[in-house]
């Protein structure tokens, strides 16, 4: 049994009970963006915040001063600034694997060595251990000194791994590819799907690329499915292009030259071939979706070089800091996880659109759902017991302004009330004119456009004027009132990113506690791998096939009556 305090029931705060009455009495007066717009024009001032490269306007949330004061409160009732701490210190907040959870540490620059011991570990020193070693052998890959077993440089990574091993990654790897800089292109493959590995492979010739397997138990089926697969086709197609002789010697000496682990299990890393001395390490207390600027965002470093990956820690790094530092009140992190809980629990609102304008983000509303999805879609306490509300959002998007012409009659018109995270940037890297139209602002024109309509909507007499038939009108009404968050910044640099990740990872973390969730666990994922390995076998196997279920067995049958 764990000794961190149990949680406390956020519905059986002081807080709670004045957020539902507030709640009651909100909906009785009717909520009208339009007129708190109207009636307090100092609305967007005090709502909006600046945070080193980001802008947050959260006036468009369907919140009052009393909401944000309340929510504050409940805030501070349930302890989140002092699991907050404690997280930030090293306790062991994940109470069912009975970790710390220290991704913060994985960004604290070299001039905080020796300020942070845990479980007897100076976790900096470590982390820039890591760190040095990587930026060390990223250089020697980017600048062609690396070589492959036939002595050409590296111009293609594949990077393997699932789940938090390659979100991350690939995420950012999309998000800063103007950064690329070193004439190396990154391929993710993820999915224990052969088409995965066999359309990642096209094209690739094995004697320029270098495999990073990402694992951080070195256990997961679907990657090591794939690093097998992967080893099988450079060694294979190294022979037949004649690069190597098929040996013992000259296929390890492949190996070495061309794979590359990431783990938090060296011992596995060994046995499956590769040189220690090409294994990059990182510690069981950060979380998997939470280690993508570990060791594991390895391939950014190649792809973009440490000067950039070290831009992108300090973006994490001031977002931790302003996330502890700032008073609940003006801390624009906490706000938006106590809006969302605001959303979630009292309006019964539980999924969240993340729409990015700009099409370099146009992986992050799934890296988004590892994030939020697997950290709080849970039902049990961090000591055993039940939750006792609803819990964990279902987070999803689109880049828009694809998302417009796809999903958002829903979010416009639909009776789910979906509040949405808009994300855009001032400047992009491609400025482009359409005629005397400049490009990008006509998509950011489309951003501002959808949150105004989602706030203020469209009234019936406004249709009416427009010359509508009578029994059309209700078609076309917007009736408004629905909740946007916009962020803006200069410009998608690498601290930028960074700031914009760690944004979520804190959001997410306020939301855990205050349902009282081990938001660092995943016990969700375990039973489906179990019984994956369980009826395999039953494709060729009648016995295995027999212990199966009804539907199981009838979807199997027709699996063996069409299999060519
Ligand atoms: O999906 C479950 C999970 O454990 C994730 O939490 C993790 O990111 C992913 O599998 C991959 O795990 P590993 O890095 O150990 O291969």
């Amino acid at each position: 049994m764990s000794d961190i305090p149990a949680p406390i029931d956020p519905t059986k705060t002081d807080a709670w009970a004045a957020l539902q009455k507030h709640y009651d009495e909100l909906n009785a007066e009717g909520i009208s963006l339009k007129k708190w717009f109207a009636d307090d024009p100092t609305r967007v001032d005090r709502y909006s915040f600046d945070v080193n490269d980001l802008h947050f306007d959260l006036s468009k949330n369907l919140v009052d001063d009393k909401a944000l004061e309340l929510l504050v409160q409940l805030a501070r009732e349930v302890k989140v600034e002092e699991r907050r701490d404690a997280m930030y210190k090293g306790v062991h907040i994940n109470t069912t694997e009975d970790r710390a959870v220290l991704h913060t540490a994985l960004r604290r620059p070299a001039s905080e060595k020796g300020t942070l011991i845990v479980d007897g570990q100076d976790v900096v020193a470590d982390v820039h251990e890591v760190l040095d070693r990587m930026y060390a052998f990223a250089e020697r890959v980017r600048s062609g000194e690396w070589k492959g077993v036939t002595g050409k440089r590296i111009e293609h990574v594949m990077s393997i791994g699932i789940g938090g091993s390659d979100l991350g990654p690939v995420m950012i790897y999309e998000a800063l590819k103007p950064y690329a800089d070193a004439g190396i292109d990154c391929r993710y493959t993820s999915n224990i799907d052969p088409n995965d590995m066999a359309e990642k492979v096209k094209g690739l010739d094995p004697e320029t690329t270098l495999v990073i397997i990402v694992s951080k138990t070195f256990t997961t089926l679907e990657t090591l499915t794939n690093a097998r697969e992967a080893k099988t086709w450079l060694l294979d197609t190294l022979q037949k292009q004649g690069a190597i002789d098929g040996s013992d010697e000259s296929k390890a000496e492949a190996i070495r030259k061309h794979f590359v682990a990431v783990s938090t299990n060296l011992k596995l890393v060994e046995e499956f071939g590769i040189d220690p001395e090409n294994a990059f390490g990182f510690w069981s207390w950060v979380g998997g979706r939470y280690s993508v600027d570990s060791a594991v965002g390895l391939s950014l470093i190649i792809a973009f070089g440490p000067k950039r990956f070290e831009e992108l820690l300090s973006g994490f790094h001031d977002m931790d800091v302003y996330f502890q530092d700032t008073p609940l009140e003006k801390n624009v992190v906490a706000l938006m996880g106590m809006i969302n809980v605001w959303y979630n629990n009292f309006f019964g609102f539980d999924t969240h659109a993340v729409l990015p304008y700009d099409q370099y983000l146009h992986r992050f509303p799934a890296y988004l759902q590892q994030l939020t999805m697997e950290s709080n879609g849970k039902s049990t306490r961090w000591d055993g017991t039940p939750v006792t509300c609803a819990t964990g959002e279902i987070f999803w998007g689109e880049p828009g302004t694809n998302g417009q012409h796809a999903f958002y009659q829903l979010i416009h018109q639909g009776t789910h009330k979906v509040p949405a995270d808009f994300i855009a940037f001032v400047n992009t890297p491609n400025p482009t004119k359409d005629g005397d139209q400049d490009v990008h602002e006509l998509f950011l024109g489309n951003f501002l456009a959808q949150t105004k309509a989602l706030a203020f909507g469209k009234t019936a007499d406004e249709v009416r004027a427009e010359g509508t038939a009578e029994w059309m009108v209700p078609a076309r009404v917007f009736e408004g009132n629905r909740p946007t968050t916009s962020i803006l910044g200069e410009a998608l640099t690498p601290h930028a990113l960074g700031e914009l990740i760690a944004l979520y990872e804190h959001i997410t973390f306020v939301e855990g506690t205050v349902w009282g969730l081990d938001s660092y666990d995943q016990w969700g994922v375990e039973l489906g791998k179990q019984l994956a390995k369980q009826i395999t076998p039953a494709f060729h196997d009648d016995a295995a096939l027999a212990e199966q279920d009804a539907s199981t067995k009838a979807l199997i049958a027709y699996y063996r009556a069409h299999r060519e």
